[in-house]
């Protein structure tokens, strides 16, 4: 295990040196994206300059190194969510994609006219939408309270014979919310109902207190959470941009219809009918990204030299110190206070707009975010239209935090004044 020695893990960020305005770089916008550690950009560039050939195909060398480093890639991901088999762990662009793989395919296997789907009121878009665009059902939501906590208790009582999935986030991108899933997923499988995870946040920041106190060093253990489909990306887990994981468990995904055609998902092709490879790969048509795979499995590879628990205790200091240092601001409401929640604070402060707030700390070097955060239904549980989200990760320090509060306190002396 590597020691959490916070100088010499921001040593290995090299975007946290540059200034913004003349300023240094504090990003606080790591539940939007998160930045790399050089391991992650070194491994990318040395594929690309050295083992760069088609995945699967190629009759030569180069094409099975680089088929050996996205297999081997896989291997890192099943690894690191506790999945049975490799055959279980599909390479996409992102959790979007993933999610709409999942819906997609799901409803045209599981859903009817007259079924039901059940969502999350706090789901991201890209957890609400897919299922929109694919179900011929109903669709229902399962509320959360102010607390910013999913009402599990009123779960069962929405489900009927008619209800076939469940589609739920681990953790809150807005409000920071860790889910019980293993909880949702008993009570959905108790009436056969398949269950769907977006796993974006969760992924990064642990199942919550379970997992967090657990003397398992893993950070999520799709096995332990119980999920059909678990979908996530890596950019926010320290990796590149368009790539992103389904799981899903064997038997399931062997059921599952492909949503994608073309090279490499097929086994045979004629034009009386075609035949689907095996899986993984009946998922993955076309060339996969797997510059960015091999960029993932490093990000993995980089994060669990650590100790999670040693990350979860910086993190909940940094949220700990954020949220005090909120508290003491006039007017500013905090959204999110449940109990044992990811280091994800969001806010507004009244008689000023959340965008105002953004420009004017990204004009101090305080990177954060504003708007709705891709979750429209959540903020319309709370009747505002913006809110200014501070997301922290393992490189951010107190510092950065006493940076964050000083700065929104001058940003509103001139929004106020
Ligand atoms: N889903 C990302 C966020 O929460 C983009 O900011």
């Amino acid at each position: 295990m590597r020691q959490f020695d916070i100088d010499r893990i921001r040593d290995d960020f090299p975007i946290l040196d540059r200034e913004l305005y003349g300023r240094p770089l504090v990003y606080l916008d790591n539940a939007a994206t998160a930045q790399k550690p050089r391991q992650v950009i070194e491994a990318m560039e040395t594929m690309m300059l050295n083992s760069n050939g088609n995945i699967h195909r190629g009759a030569h060398r180069l094409s099975d190194e680089a088929t050996a480093l996205y297999e081997s890639a896989r291997e890192t991901v099943r690894e690191f969510i506790g999945a049975e088999s490799p055959d279980e762990i599909i390479f996409t662009s992102g959790a979007t994609a993933s999610l709409n793989l999942a819906a997609r395919s799901l409803c045209e296997l599981l859903v009817a006219e007259g079924d039901n789907v059940i969502v999350s009121e706090m789901e991201h878009h890209s957890n609400i939408v897919p299922w929109q665009l694919a179900c011929r059902g109903e669709i229902r939501t399962l509320p959360f309270d102010d607390s910013g906590e999913l009402q599990l208790d009123t779960l069962e009582s929405l489900i009927d014979e008619r209800t076939k999935i469940l589609a739920i986030t681990q953790c809150s991108n807005v409000l920071g919310t860790r889910t019980d899933i293993a909880r949702a997923a008993a009570i959905a499988h108790r009436h056969g109902v398949t269950v769907v995870v977006d796993g974006c946040q969760g992924v990064v920041h642990g199942g919550g207190s379970d997992s967090k106190t657990s003397d398992s060093k893993t950070w999520v253990n799709v096995s332990e959470l119980d999920c059909d489909l678990y979908a996530f990306s890596g950019h926010k887990l320290y990796g590149p941009t368009g790539i992103g994981v389904l799981y899903g468990r064997r038997e399931l995904l062997e059921r599952m219809p492909p949503l994608f055609g073309g090279g490499d998902m097929v086994d045979r092709v004629s034009f009386a009918g075609s035949t689907w490879a095996a899986l993984p790969f009946k998922f993955e048509a076309g060339t996969s990204n797997f510059v960015g795979a091999v960029g993932l499995a490093e990000a993995i590879k980089y994060l669990t030299q650590f100790d999670p628990r040693d990350i979860e205790r910086h993190e909940q200091a940094l949220l700990r110190l954020a949220t005090e240092g909120l508290e003491k601001i006039e007017g500013l409401r905090i959204y999110g206070t449940a109990p044992d929640k990811a280091p994800i604070v969001s806010f507004t402060v009244e008689g000023t707009h959340a965008s105002d707030i953004g420009v004017l700390l990204d004009k101090q070097g305080i990177a954060t975010r504003t708007g709705t955060h891709c979750a429209q239904p959540l903020a319309d549980h709370y009747g505002v239209s913006s809110i200014c989200r501070a997301s922290f990760a393992l490189y951010n320090t107190p510092y950065e935090v006493t940076k964050l509060i000083e700065s929104l306190q001058k940003a509103l002396k001139m929004l106020t004044r």
